[in-house]
């Protein structure tokens, strides 16, 4: 499923996933990923992308499994994917690593975490 990438990419509303700690912690993430396409040379944004993001799955995940929710360990094979690629890249990041990471995050949001909305 693709889906429409915001530009400039910037979180709005058709993000929101109803739990506010979620909704704010996914708007850093869209920062850090706007601030890295930004200055791709900047490793430091690049650093912040994934520390913010790690925070982000962790927060997720632990509602998740204090929920029960049945497809925990898909989501956290996705999350620990999408950080291990973070990890391998580089600054200077190039442009097909951050239309990458745009759409990633978008399509994790609108088709990932959308399927926990009232369940955690
Ligand atoms: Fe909000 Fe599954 O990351």
């Amino acid at each position: 499923m693709s889906f429409e990438i915001p530009d400039p990419y910037v979180w709005d509303e058709s993000f929101r996933v109803m739990y506010d700690n979620i909704d704010a912690e996914h708007k850093a993430i869209f920062e850090c990923i706007f601030n890295c396409a930004k200055d791709p040379a900047n490793a430091g944004l690049l650093t912040k992308l994934y520390d913010v993001t790690d925070d982000h799955f962790k927060d997720e995940e632990g509602m998740m499994v204090k929920a029960n929710y049945s497809d925990v360990t898909n989501h956290k094979q996705i999350h620990n994917d999408f950080l291990a690629k973070i990890k391998s890249l580089k600054a200077p990041l190039d442009d097909a690593s951050v239309a990458w990471a745009k759409q990633w995050l978008v399509g994790h949001i609108k088709g990932i975490d959308f399927k926990y909305k009232g369940k955690l």
